[in-house]
C-alpha cells in the first residue's frame, strides 16, 4: 500500500522534522566528496521551503558511536546544503533540548536548519522512547526522506514517529515506487545481477528474486561458491565452504522454477589479490590450485551481457570482482557499460555498483540509482523497512 507524502498533510507554516541521509562520503579535508544523497534529497527540502514550512533537518553522519566526535560534525553537509539550495542553512550544534528549540523559534516559514548529528547520543541507535520524544518536541510533523536508513529502527527512524504523524519524503516515494515495482510488476525478461564477495550477504535477496526473475546471473567472489557446488575446483578462490549446499539448494531452485541460472565461464585469476599480480584468464573449471578468481573474463561478460540486452528490466547489486584493483576491474566495468547501453528500465541497488557506474563515468545512463546500498538490498530480500513501516498508508 501506498504511504502518504508531503503532498498529503498540510505543512505551511509548521514546523516539520525531516530525516534524511546526509551519511556522504568526506574527503581528507572534510568536504563532501559525494553529493548524491544531499542532492536527492533537495526535491522535498525545496518543497517544503515552497509550501512556507519551518524545515528542520536531522541526519546521522558515520558511526560514532553515541559519542561526540569532531569528525562527524554536519558543518561540512550544512555548507553543501546551502550551496546547492542558493538559500542559508543554519546549522545547529545539538540535536535536542535548548539549543534546537531556541533555534526554531526563530524560524520563520521558509527557513532551513540542520541539526547535529543525532547518532552523536548513544539513545538513537537504541531506539530510546525519550529521546525519540525530546526529538519529536522540536515538531509538528515528521517527514522520513531517508530512505538509506529506512533499514534501520532507530529513534530518528522510526521511535519519532509514534509521537508525530509520519510521512514520506519524495526520495523516500521514489525509491520505494520504484524499487516496489521490481517485486510486484516488473517488465519482462526481469533480469537479475548479483555479485560481491560473500554468498552469506547475498542469500535472502538471490532467493527472493529466483521467485521473480526470468533470469539469475551471479558474478563476484560468491560465484565461487556456486562454481564448486556444480563439481568445479576454484583453487584458492574465496569459498564458503558452509554454504556450498546452500548454493547447490538454489541452483536447484532456479531450475524447478525455470528460472535461466548464468554463472561465470572464464575467470581472470592471479596467485594473489594484488594489483601487480601475474594474471591469466582460465576456463571457470581449471583454475590452478593456487591461485584464485579475481573478475569474470571475457566469455562471461559475453554471455551477461547477451542476457541483458534481451532485457526489459534488470536490477544490479554487487561486483563482479576485486574491482577496486584495475587489473580486476574489467567484468564490473562492462557491466557498469552494458546497463548504460540497455534500453531496459536499469536499476542499481546502491553500494558498490553504484561507485561502479559512477566510477565508469556513466551514471546518468542508468534509469535509478538506489541512495541505499543496505536498505536497497533489505528491500530486495522482501523485508519490511522499519522506517517505512512506521509511515502512514494513504
Ligand atoms: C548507509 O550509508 O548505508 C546508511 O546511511 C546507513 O548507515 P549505517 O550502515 O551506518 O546504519
Amino acid at each position: 500500500m501506498a504511504k502518504k507524502t508531503v503532498r498529503d498533510i498540510d505543512v505551511a507554516g509548521k514546523r516539520v522534522l525531516v530525516r534524511v541521509d546526509f551519511n556522504v562520503p568526506l574527503d581528507k579535508n572534510g568536504h563532501v566528496s559525494d553529493d548524491t544523497r544531499i542532492v536527492e534529497a533537495l526535491p522535498t527540502i525545496n518543497y517544503l521551503v515552497e509550501q512556507g514550512a519551518k524545515v528542520i533537518l536531522v541526519s546521522h553522519l558515520g558511526r560514532p558511536k553515541g559519542q561526540i566526535n569532531e569528525k562527524y560534525k554536519m558543518d561540512p553537509v550544512a555548507k553543501k546544503l546551502s550551496e546547492l539550495l542558493g538559500r542559508e542553512v543554519v546549522k545547529v550544534d545539538e540535536c535536542v533540548g535548548d539549543q534546537p528549540r531556541e533555534a526554531i523559534g526563530r524560524m520563520r516559514g521558509g527557513d532551513v536548519i540542520l541539526l547535529e548529528n543525532v547518532r552523536f547520543h548513544p539513545e538513537e541507535e537504541k531506539n530510546d522512547e525519550k529521546f525519540s520524544r525530546q526529538l519529536a518536541d522540536l515538531a509538528d510533523i515528521y517527514v522520513n526522506d531517508a530512505f538509506g536508513t529506512a533499514h534501520r529502527a532507530h529513534a530518528s527512524t522510526e521511535g519519532v514517529s509514534e509521537f508525530l504523524p509520519a510521512v514520506a519524503g519524495f526520495l523516500m516515494e521514489k525509491e520505494l515506487d520504484i524499487l516496489g515495482r521490481l517485486l510486484i510488476h516488473p517488465e519482462r525478461p526481469f533480469v537479475a545481477i548479483i555479485g560481491g564477495a560473500k554468498v552469506s550477504d547475498k542469500i535472502a535477496v538471490v532467493s527472493n528474486l529466483l521467485d521473480k526473475v526470468d533470469t539469475m546471473v551471479i558474478g563476484g567472489g560468491m560465484s565461487n561458491t556456486f562454481l564448486k557446488a556444480q563439481g568445479y575446483d576454484v583453487g584458492k578462490s574465496l569459498l564458503e565452504t558452509d554454504k556450498i549446499d546452500l548454493a547447490k539448494g538454489l541452483i536447484a531452485e532456479a531450475k524447478n522454477k525455470g528460472v535461466k541460472l548464468l554463472l561465470p565461464l572464464d575467470v581472470v585469476v592471479a596467485p594473489g589479490a594484488a594489483p601487480d599480480a601475474e594474471q591469466k584468464t582460465v576456463p571457470a573449471g581449471q583454475i590452478p590450485a593456487d591461485w584464485m578468481a579475481l573478475d569474470i573474463g571475457q566469455e562471461t561478460v559475453a554471455l551477461f551481457t547477451e542476457a541483458m540486452k534481451a532485457a526489459s528490466t534488470i536490477v544490479w547489486n554487487g561486483p563482479m570482482g576485486v574491482f577496486e584493483m584495475a587489473p580486476f576491474a574489467k567484468g564490473t566495468e562492462a557491466i557498469a557499460r552494458a546497463m548504460a547501453e540497455s534500453k531496459a528500465t536499469t536499476i542499481i541497488g546502491g553500494g558498490d555498483s553504484a561507485s561502479a557506474v559512477k566510477k565508469a563515468g556513466v551514471a546518468d545512463k542508468i534509469t535509478h540509482i538506489s541512495t541505499g546500498g543496505g536498505a536497497s538490498l533489505e528491500f530486495l530480500e522482501g523485508k519490511v523497512l522499519p522506517g517505512v513501516a512506521v509511515l502512514m498508508e494513504k
